[in-house]
């Protein structure tokens, strides 16, 4: 929990859990830490990060420099896909989540991280928010996909399937790859916030990589302790957007009779295989954190 944050700490979040980013309280050492992340990201993400990745960072000016400024980011933002981001005090229950979403709105966490935390926090801050999700939200397909997503989460709620659709995003969002003429490249908001995974996800022989195949990846067990064991490509947002745009509701009822989860490691015979890892970096007992 953030509660160093004085600007968190005064405020009482709004119903929908919203609360002021007060731009103006940020310190300047705040600022220093966005643009350290930021140099060494653009640094290491460099042809590792999908195109529609950069296209975004430039489209939303969000290289100007210190941590974004939301009364300036916002209107940029929904000029392009009406979407906007509202500041957080901290992590929201699901349906605060995705009613946001749904709306088109990004919760982003207000605080960032402290210089002792640069490659690795337990919850996201401003630059994992910002610099890692808004870029691909100034792309409409994949802004398409978040809303579509925040209204799915809402039904699958009712459906008491959460799990299985927290596992898409998790192998979509957050830890996603793309298959590109170019080689494999980053689009995952976890993967382009991190320094150690930037360069393990793509470059890394441990993992396996697999084509995206939505059941099999709603069936797909995942780890938060360390690197990820597996990713799931896509070939374009084009492709993730189709694969979700069909009814989930016969897919939960399949989902609530049949709830086999497939080990991390595993590789089916119906897998499309990018990369059949090693597993030496998980076999070796990991390091990350
Ligand atoms: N199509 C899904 C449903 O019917 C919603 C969804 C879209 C979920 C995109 C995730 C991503 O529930
Ligand atoms: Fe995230």
């Amino acid at each position: 929990m953030p509660l160093n944050d004085p600007v968190i700490a005064e405020q009482t979040p709004a119903v929908d859990f919203t609360i002021a980013q007060k731009w103006d309280r940020y310190s300047q050492d705040e600022h220093d830490i966005w643009n350290s992340l930021y140099a060494q990201q653009i640094d290491v993400l460099k042809g590792r990060a999908v195109p529609e990745f950069y296209h975004g960072l430039k489209a939303l000016d969000l290289n100007l420099g210190g941590i974004p400024d939301l009364s300036v980011l916002n209107p940029k933002l929904k000029a392009l896909t009406g979407w906007e981001v509202v500041m957080v005090p901290h992590l929201v229950p699901d349906d605060v989540f995705f009613t946001h979403l749904a709306n088109k709105r990004f919760p982003a966490g207000r605080f960032i991280r402290g210089r002792d935390q640069m490659d690795y926090l337990e919850e996201p801050d401003v630059f994992h928010d910002i610099f890692g999700h808004v870029p691909l939200l100034a792309r409409p397909v994949f802004a398409d996909y978040m809303q579509a997503y925040g209204q799915g989460g809402l039904r699958a709620l009712q459906h008491d399937c959460l799990k299985n659709l927290a596992r898409l995003y998790w192998y979509t969002v957050e830890f996603g790859l793309m298959k590109t003429d170019a080689g494999m490249r980053i689009y995952g908001a976890g993967i382009v916030s991190s320094r150690t995974e930037s360069v393990f996800s793509v470059d890394d022989p441990s993992p396996n990589r697999l084509h995206f195949d939505l059941e099999r990846v709603m069936h797909t067990d995942y780890r938060i302790d360390d690197f990820q064991q597996v990713y799931f490509a896509i070939e374009s947002f084009e492709e993730l957007f189709k694969a979700t745009q069909q009814d989930f509701g016969p897919l939960y009822e399949k989902m609530s009779r049949d709830k086999h989860i497939h080990p991390i490691t595993d590789i089916l015979e119906t897998d499309q295989i990018y990369t059949k890892g090693s597993q030496d970096y998980a076999n070796a007992g990991g390091r990350r954190a």
